[in-house]
């Protein structure tokens, strides 16, 4: 398994490091750090352009080379950043058009990183160019095993431009798509406020405005300018897959926060890898989400440096942040809690952001492994150091294994985007919110979840969840009606298919194009501003723990063939169904349609395991998380404990912790922030 840091060598040059004499000399110390930590990896160069070509074709790649010897030296494989983030003064002074323009049309200036336009062809030209100087001098390094294409794609909300050449782009992007002026003018709805158009020339970019832009035209954009950044990695994949054809690429991403199509993205990579901000986040349950979000953007075709099925986290924060209004330390053990957060989810490499807190620069107080001193005798190099001892142990163990989910959750961009846009029925009514309630319910019952978008097959999961897909393409519609219809149980809620792929709401009732599904029709919904509620009446066979609320939004339902399992307690559609399950085909549409708090969900997921024949992993105390990663038969489990104190797990057969080698049976009090990696073997013998 891959273990290591993100080391920037040409901070720690003379005069920050180092002697005049021997200025590289830091180097040495690092190395040996790093290998007494257990680090095998790191990554490097990606932000180096200007200190690579410091006048414009002439190159110097030779110090990282040097860097990279003594790596080599040390048994320390590299990662080389391509340094595509941060463009170089002189080349910006050369073409400022390269400078992005925002929605006022004002240029973003240079001074830090991301200020390009990624429509514009010289920054394209410049960054093929330094991409292919860079492989041709350090490809065939030997240390090299993979790239990191740019750094953090899309960061500093950069997603967007509106430049000339953007303009052209998007025409061009439109043509391709619509074909006709006339379909486009059909498909966009242009005739609402006037807006339609009769030449390519004419569709306007969504710069600011005196009101909000045609959201059939802003969806257009978002796929438009996340197609832009998935061409602009695409180019260098290419690049390097031909230059350097047995280095594997990848990209830092952040779980789905940018705004791009992370899944079309994770399509061009060899493998997916993760910027994790757990230390900031304070449910577990949600750093779960987001680890097992990054893990689904790639199923298939995966191919990592070592062949392991998996996913890497390329900047696994080492400590605090600095950006935060307050940011406090990161407790001691809840950085190796993450870190055993992320494997358990099926990461197969680690490297912490940054090797040493820099002396230099902007991010100086950020976390780092080592403190500025470089010393090696902190809190967090001796933490970072026991994990490393720790996967040299594990390493072998969870060699091939992986996650293995039998429920998902539908998610999509498209519908994330749709939900951003001005204009909601509700403002309060938030999509991640109602993913987690869901997610949070499955994942402290420690049901293994996957992440899926809407058109790929489910026929392999038993339970899918699919909360306020609001945008529905009739295609995907179809492929749900498919999943139901062999067998599968599918649970929709209120917010779903109220417009279609061209943001056009149906004429046939709602949700549209799955009345049958579900039989039902949604007549009317009545969004609640927070704090009223209606309440949830249970009919049949569904268990109930608490009294359920109706929150935020309420549809009015019209029953056809579906069954009624709950009813709204008051207003005027008192005793009208709020949740309703269909028979269609071989299986069973569940349609909720409202939101209540966290306990209606943890009941659901009682239910629906029962429907769908889902266990739990183990049976232990709900703070305590539980994730698995098998292999064939055999199937390693870990135990997080994520409170400040013990808790109390009782084993009924003995189990083996690969990291103490102890065997536990009966009660075991799991410390503050402790972890167990238990194997299921031992459990049979
Ligand atoms: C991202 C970037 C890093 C660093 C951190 C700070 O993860 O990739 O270079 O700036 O943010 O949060």
């Amino acid at each position: 398994m891959y273990f290591g840091v993100d080391y920037h060598p040409e901070h720690w040059v003379y005069p920050y490091a180092g002697t005049p004499e021997d200025p590289e000399s830091r180097w040495l110390r690092d190395a040996e750090l790093m290998v007494a930590a257990g680090v095998n990896v790191v990554r490097m160069g990606e932000f180096a352009w200007g200190l690579y070509e410091p006048e414009e074709g002439k190159y110097d790649f030779e110090w990282m080379g040097r860097a990279m010897d003594v790596m080599g030296r040390h048994n320390i494989q590299v990662v080389l950043g391509t340094p595509t983030a941060a463009p170089p003064l002189w080349l910006t002074k050369k073409h400022p058009e390269i400078l992005p323009l925002d929605e006022r049309g004002l240029r973003q200036h240079e001074g830090t990183r991301h200020a390009y336009c990624l429509n514009n062809d010289t920054f394209w030209e410049y960054s093929k160019r330094i991409v292919t100087a860079l492989a041709k001098a350090l490809g065939s390094h030997s240390q090299l095993i993979a790239w990191q294409i740019d750094n953090g794609i899309g960061g500093h909300t950069t997603e967007f431009s509106f430049n000339v050449e953007t303009r052209r782009d998007w025409h061009a992007w439109l043509k391709a798509k619509y074909e006709t002026i006339q379909r486009l003018n059909d498909c966009m709805g242009t005739r609402f406020w006037s807006q339609t158009v009769t030449d390519w020339d004419q569709i306007p970019m969504p710069m600011i405005a005196p009101t909000a832009h045609n959201p059939s035209l802003v969806m257009d954009w978002m796929r438009f300018s996340s197609d832009t950044i998935v061409a602009f990695v695409k180019m260098q994949v290419d690049l390097l897959h031909e230059l350097t054809p047995n280095a594997r690429v990848t990209t830092n991403l952040r779980a789905l926060s940018r705004h791009f199509d992370h899944f079309d993205v994770a399509a061009v990579l060899d493998f997916v890898s993760l910027d994790s901000y757990a230390t900031i986040k304070s449910k577990s349950s949600e750093n779960a989400m987001d680890i097992d979000m990054m893990r689904s953007l790639k199923k298939t075709d995966i191919k990592t440096p070592d062949g392991e099925e998996g996913f890497w986290v390329i900047e696994q924060k080492a400590g605090q942040v600095h950006w935060q209004e307050v940011n406090s330390l990161v407790r001691p053990g809840v950085v190796r809690l993450f870190t055993y957060q992320l494997i358990s989810r099926g990461v197969t490499g680690v490297l912490y952001f940054f090797w040493r807190q820099p002396r230099i620069g902007s991010e100086k107080f950020y976390g780092g492994v080592l403190t500025h001193d470089g010393r090696g005798d902190n809190r967090v190099y001796r933490e970072i150091s026991q994990i490393g001892e720790e996967i040299k142990l594990l390493g072998p163990v969870l060699q091939g294994t992986k996650v293995v989910a039998e429920t998902c959750i539908l998610i999509s961009h498209e519908n994330a985007w749709t939900h951003k846009l001005p204009f909601q029925q509700n403002k309060f009514f938030k999509l991640r919110d109602h993913i987690l309630l869901f997610y949070s319910a499955l994942h402290d019952r420690n049901i293994p979840v996957d992440f899926v978008r809407p058109s790929e097959d489910l026929s392999k999961y038993k339970l899918v969840i699919a909360p306020s897909l609001h945008i529905l393409g009739g295609g995907e519609a179809d492929l749900l009606k498919l999943y139901v219809q062999n067998g599968g149980t599918l649970v929709s809620t209120c917010n779903t298919s109220l417009v279609d792929e061209h943001h056009i709401a149906p004429d046939t009732g709602f949700p549209g194009n799955l009345t049958d599904l579900f039989g039902l029709e949604v007549l009317e919904f009545d969004p609640q501003p927070p704090g009223e509620e209606n309440h949830l009446t249970f009919k049949g066979a569904f268990p109930t723990s608490h009294l359920h609320p109706a929150k935020l939004w309420c549809d009015v339902i019209e029953p056809k063939e579906c069954q009624a399992l709950a009813t709204y307690a008051k207003d005027f559609y008192a005793g009208r169904a709020a949740m309703t399950m269909n028979t269609f085909g071989l299986g069973k549409a569940i349609y909720i349609g409202t939101m209540s708090h966290q306990p209606f969900y943890y009941d659901l997921v009682v239910w629906l395991r029962q429907l769908c024949n889902l266990f739990p992993l183990l049976k232990v105390p709900d703070t305590v998380e539980v994730s698995m990663r098998q292999k064939d038969e055999s199937k390693i489990y870990f135990l997080l404990n994520h409170q400040n104190s013990p808790v109390r797990i009782q084993f009924y057969k003995p189990m083996h912790d690969f990291l103490t080698g102890n065997t536990f049976q009966g009660n075991y009090d799991l410390p503050p922030h402790g972890v167990l990696v238990l194997d299921e073997q031992a459990v049979k013998t």
